[in-house]
């Protein structure tokens, strides 16, 4: 892939291969320095933790240019906190926050020409990853580790952008028990998705929101992504709960709403029978950023929202405006979130 002649406007959130990936290893309780390498196929023994029990977390962030050119991430060390939760919630060695920082900060270096250049609705995906290898049989922890960080330049996660999108409510499958492993960045949690994911694009949904496993009763999150919704009282909600991935996005929108907008916003178990009381709804992340939610389904019937699911409404679009603003530093960056790559 020749970054001179990609058409950075159609770019889809989809794998291809840049030239430099970072890896380190963990053995005998430390870690090596890590190093950047061009291979993009790995190796590792066949009874590794990793493809067996599912020893294994990752992350998601992205790098962005600025109108004047600087790379910029996002609360970078927040992804890498997250990270080690993960690995402690999985028995796995926690990744020092300075060698996560330098395999991010170096692979983008490596790669930053494929960072999109600015206003292309474009960026360059990072996907931090950690799993277990070495030999093993039985189910306990791994004896030898390998992080990796790689890479991807992609459009939006969701192929139209910021268009309403039509989630189904879940009323079957559950995406994660109160206290298994839905709140760390385990693939478990992705793979346990993948069928009911495909079940609702057949019945024309674009995503799935899940609902908490234990009453079926309450709002927990989208497969890829957190949830939040502006109701007729004028409250900004979103889930309280144990079982959802803490998202980063969902933490700065939140503060976005309440500091910037003045909003009322409340951090709830918000049920099932509030779904009449919703204005405006979105999902919100890394890859989703702020997606406005048209439409959600539930047991047959269809819940529209803001001009009739067609259109995103008016508080959703200032918060996505504002929150990816100051992403590239379009806006002053009030709140230190930015962290330029040099
Ligand atoms: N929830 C799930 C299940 C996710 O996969 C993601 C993506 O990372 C999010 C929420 C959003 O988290 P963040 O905003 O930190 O990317
Ligand atoms: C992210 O937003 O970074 C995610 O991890 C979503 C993803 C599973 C594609």
């Amino acid at each position: 892939m020749d970054p001179k002649i990609i058409d950075w406007g159609t770019l889809d959130f989809s794998y291809k291969k840049t030239p430099y990936r970072f890896h380190a290893r963990w053995k005998d309780g430390q870690w090596d320095h890590g190093k950047l390498v061009e291979d993009n196929m790995i190796s590792i023994e066949e009874s590794a933790t990793a493809i067996h029990y599912g020893q294994q977390c990752f992350e998601g962030m992205k790098a962005q240019q600025s109108k004047d050119g600087k790379i910029l991430l996002f609360r970078p060390e927040e992804n890498g906190k997250r990270l080690q939760e993960s690995a402690n919630r999985l028995m796995m060695p926690e990744v020092p926050m300075d060698l996560f920082l330098k395999g991010v900060m170096d692979t983008v270096k490596a790669n930053s020409e494929y960072v999109p250049p600015y206003g292309h609705g474009a960026s360059l995906y990072i996907r931090p990853l950690l799993i277990g290898t070495g030999h093993n049989l039985g189910v306990k922890t791994a004896p030898e580790f390998l992080f990796l960080v790689f890479v991807v330049p992609v459009g939006p996660y969701f192929k139209d952008g910021f268009k309403p999108i039509k989630l189904k409510i879940e009323t079957y499958f559950d995406r994660a028990a109160p206290h298994g492993i839905g709140n760390v960045k385990a693939g478990g949690n992705y793979s346990a998705s993948l069928l009911p994911v495909m079940k609702a694009k057949e019945e024309g949904f674009n995503e799935v929101v899940y609902l908490d496993a234990k009453e079926h009763k309450y709002f927990e999150e989208a497969g890829a992504a957190n949830i939040f919704f502006l109701m007729k009282d004028n409250s900004f909600v979103t889930p309280k709960s144990e079982a959802i991935l803490r998202s980063i996005t969902r933490r700065s929108v939140m503060e976005v709403a309440e500091k910037d907008f003045q909003l009322n916003v409340q951090e709830r178990k918000i049920g099932l029978d509030e779904l009449d009381n919703i204005t405006e709804a979105g999902a919100c992340g890394t890859a989703a950023v702020v997606t406005p939610i048209g439409q959600m389904g539930y047991n047959n019937k269809i819940y529209k929202f803001y001009a009739d699911g067609n259109e995103p409404g008016p508080t959703i679009t200032k918060i996505y405006k504002h929150l990816t603003a100051i992403q590239v530093r379009d806006v002053e960056d009030t709140y230190g979130w930015t962290v330029e790559v040099k």
